[in-house]
């Protein structure tokens, strides 16, 4: 069902960033979807791009002003191919950049220019997730269309326990291919 659709998948800069590793798996190598991954500038701190491109089988772009192999204006090019964007895990800074017209790196920029659905699998501790900032960006970006799966409860980074878990990755699976589906009935 994902077979030969075009998945950009922008991982940002949270503790969760290792679980792109298992969700590139999945989309990539098990329902061989095309998947080209856009990683923030912070994304690089905690998990490598040699990871990602080994896992996706593609480049992985991390710099929007790098020079191009062949001319191609990147962020556009991506936001017009993109079946779908899903941003795992997505940090309270994009959340509120994506909120409030910030395009100011690849992964930002990019889905700024796209008109593919976008979903976002948030991550963060806890206090974080409930803070009425970041809330009312994900209501203000819900309302323009934006998709979300709500983290889940667990034991987070801190070492407490709380609503800030990146969701399942077979849920984001199921959640990619519930929307593709309904994009072509
Ligand atoms: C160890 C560590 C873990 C972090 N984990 C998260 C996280 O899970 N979620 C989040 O929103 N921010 C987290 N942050 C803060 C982000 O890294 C910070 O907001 C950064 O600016 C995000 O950059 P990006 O959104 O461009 O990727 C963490 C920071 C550190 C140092």
């Amino acid at each position: 069902m994902l077979e030969g659709k075009n998945i950009v998948l922008g991982i940002t800069g949270g503790i969760a960033a290792w679980r792109a590793c298992p969700l590139c798996i999945e989309l990539s190598l098990v329902r061989k979807a095309n998947v080209e991954a856009i990683m923030t500038e912070n994304a690089q701190k905690f998990i490598t791009e040699l990871t990602i491109r080994s896992l996706t089988h593609n480049p992985v772009v991390c710099d929007q002003f790098e020079r191009p192999t062949a001319w191609d204006v990147k962020h556009i090019s991506l936001a017009r191919k993109a079946d779908l964007f899903v941003v795992a895990p997505c940090t309270a800074d994009v959340i509120g950049k994506l909120a409030n017209g910030i395009a100011d790196d690849m992964l930002t920029t990019t889905i700024m220019a796209t008109r593919a659905p976008v979903l976002l699998c948030p991550a963060m501790n806890d206090q974080m997730f409930t803070n009425p900032i970041v809330e009312e960006n994900m209501a203000r970006l819900k309302a323009h269309g934006y998709h979300f799966i709500d983290p889940a409860e667990g034991v987070l980074a801190y070492g407490g326990t709380g609503k800030g878990k990146l969701a399942d990755i077979d849920l984001i699976v199921e959640t990619i291919e519930q929307l593709l589906a309904s994009e072509n009935a």
